[in-house]
């Protein structure tokens, strides 16, 4: 069985896709087979991994609403051991058309049981929202990893995301895990970001991963090429900061408790 990690923060540009999208690749990279499951309607994570969506007919949207199989969707990437199961745009849609299906939270996890089997991670890129297709990402995981930039209001945003996974344990996911918050965006040279970053180890203690992702320029560029940073740049800060992180998780237990 595959470990499923869902990557969530309602909040919008905090490093969602761009961890979505680096940590699958060095995942994979490691040898580990991914799959990259793209449930925002913006598509950030598809076209981040080069993947173009103008001609293709169907994509999450379809498999989620149960009109096809996610075993026709799956696309290959540039490196052998990562697919991702792309979006589009009109995944928008699906928030309020989910309303009124059966086991409305329930469409991604079926979705994407048939083939996750050949995969040792799956990683589910969310949008920026508390949604349906958030809660269904929280439903299809085993743990969400939360991305935190480190400014003012992080923190605020924090207890909303993990008051959803508290809800979301007591009822639809009890065995849903925190699978660490990623400290991402760091510039160093600013103050405030050694505060909050501080703060937030303070609070969340083991739960935070080790790694600190750095704002790096070459992160901020790699998508417009349609590549992973390892494959745009992988002597940069940013390369550096996602392959420690897969490190990491793979390390998992052993790096960090509880
Ligand atoms: N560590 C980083 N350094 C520099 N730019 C980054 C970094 N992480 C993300 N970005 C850029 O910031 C923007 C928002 O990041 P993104 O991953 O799309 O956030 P989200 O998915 O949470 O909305 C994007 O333009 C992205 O390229
Ligand atoms: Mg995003």
């Amino acid at each position: 069985m595959p470990k499923i990690i869902a990557v969530a923060n309602q909040k919008g540009g905090v490093g969602k896709t761009t961890t979505a999208v680096n940590l699958a690749a060095c995942l994979a990279a490691a040898e580990q087979p991914t799959l990259l499951v793209d449930v925002d309607p913006q598509a950030n994570a598809t076209t981040g991994v080069g993947v173009d969506m103008r001609s293709a007919k169907h994509n999450i949207y379809h498999a989620l609403l149960g009109q096809i199989q996610t075993s026709e969707i799956v696309l290959s990437t540039a490196l052998p051991m990562l697919q991702v199961v792309p979006s589009r745009r009109e995944l928008v849609g699906a928030e309020i058309e989910l309303v009124d299906l059966p086991d409305r939270e329930q469409r991604l996890k079926t979705a994407i049981q048939p083939v996750i089997r050949e995969y040792a991670y799956v990683l589910i890129d969310c949008p920026p929202s508390l949604g349906f297709l958030t809660l269904n990402a929280l439903v299809a995981a085993h743990s969400v990893l939360i991305p935190l930039q480190c400014e003012y209001y992080a923190l605020e945003g924090l207890g909303q995301i993990l008051e959803t996974v508290r809800l979301c344990r007591q009822t639809l996911n009890p065995l849903l895990d925190v699978e660490g918050i990623l400290l991402t965006m760091f510039d160093g040279r600013v103050n405030l970001a050694g505060q909050v970053a501080a703060e937030v180890r303070q609070h969340f203690g083991q739960r935070v991963f080790r790694t600190v992702i750095p704002r790096n320029i070459r992160l901020g560029e790699a998508p417009s090429h349609g590549k992973p940073i390892i494959l745009y740049d992988i002597r940069s800060a940013g390369a550096e900061g996602y392959l420690r992180l897969a490190r990491e998780v793979i390390d998992g237990a052993k790096t960090r408790v509880g």
